[in-house]
């Protein structure tokens, strides 16, 4: 194997350079040519392709977003798209590659590596931290602090009003984010995708916090849950009863952005080196994941298709120490 390429796709994530950074330089440490495939699956398909030296890396390990840019790409879902893309690293000559980014990103990878038979392994990063086979995605931690530094502002002002503040996180699907952001910051309340909390749970917990004098109110949402993101579950409220003084703050893609804690810096080079070494063995279709600490391979199957789930004790342990 002589040429590798390396690229970015779906939700960018903060450390997604740095493990960038990690895969060309691990790549050129071993002797290998390595290639910048821009704009995900979608410059694949279009040939946005461009050898990477070492200092196209410098100074970047700092640097939210991805300097490879990304995109979530419709015509990788097709055969016509992927057959594109082989033609495209078939061009470049490339016999391996890294890719960074979710669970969407691993579902092409792995359709198009039992199609076209090039060794795939996927780093998994996602602000969600939602992928199966790791504790932590590159980025999780950046997103969560973003998130619970602007939620230490809203409680001020929340503190200072007497206010309930909806707050709503991202996560569509999953609710590490929310769950984290809910126990990080104090927070009252917290409405999950993965629980079927209502409006009528709330009201019954702001009822017994006014009972024991609390005057105000966090309430963290994930954008995916049940019941509606944080304007729904704000009007639902006040339809059944109008008293509550209330304001919505959705922090939205400010958690995507920002520079990398130091967590998701090293996590994210972790991750890196290690899959220029896996491709190097021999393997393909893996995700490199972080469990206990120690680094491990999940083939891509079992990271598309198995849910990594939320702490169950831990949403217990948020409500009893919110009571
Ligand atoms: O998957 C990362 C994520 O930020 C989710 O938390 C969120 O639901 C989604 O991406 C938003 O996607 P987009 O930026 O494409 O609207």
């Amino acid at each position: 194997m002589k040429n590798i390429a390396v690229f970015t796709s779906g939700g960018d994530a903060p450390g997604m350079n740095a493990a960038v950074r990690a895969v060309v330089r691990t790549g050129i440490y071993h002797k290998k040519n390595v290639f910048g495939i821009y704009y995900g699956y979608e410059g694949m398909i279009d040939g946005k392709v461009e050898k990477l030296n070492k200092k196209d890396v410098a100074n970047i390990i700092h640097r939210g977003g991805t300097i490879l840019k990304t995109s979530r790409s419709d015509r990788f879902r097709t055969p016509e798209g992927r057959a594109k893309a082989y033609k495209v690293l078939q061009k470049h000559k490339i016999e391996g590659i890294v890719a960074i980014g979710g669970d969407g990103t691993f579902t092409g990878a792995s359709v198009f590596s039992e199609e076209y038979n090039i060794p795939f392994i996927g780093i998994p990063g996602t602000i969600d931290n939602d992928i199966y086979g790791t504790d932590y995605t590159i980025g999780f931690d950046t997103a969560i602090n973003t998130a619970i530094e602007a939620i230490d502002k809203i409680r001020d002002t929340a503190d200072s009003h007497n206010r309930l503040f909806f707050i709503e996180v991202m996560g569509r699907h999953a609710g590490d984010i929310a769950l984290h952001t809910s126990i990080g910051s104090g927070a009252s309340f917290t409405f999950l995708p993965e629980t079927d909390t209502t409006v009528e749970d709330l009201i019954k917990y702001l009822e017994n916090a006014k009972k024991r004098q609390k005057l105000f109110n966090l309430v963290i949402v994930a954008e995916g849950n049940k019941s509606g993101n944080a304007m729904k579950i704000r009007k639902k409220l006040k339809k059944i009863n109008e008293k509550y003084d209330s304001r919505v703050m959705i922090i939205g893609h400010i958690q995507r952005g920002g520079s990398p804690s130091t967590h998701d810096r090293v996590l994210a080079s972790r991750f890196g080196f290690a899959a220029v070494n896996a491709l190097i063995e021999g393997k393909s279709n893996i995700a490199v994941g972080l469990i206990n600490g120690q680094i491990v391979d999940t083939s891509f199957n079992d990271a598309v298709t198995k849910t990594k789930g939320i702490d169950l004790e831990m949403i217990n342990m948020a409500e009893i120490i919110s009571l």
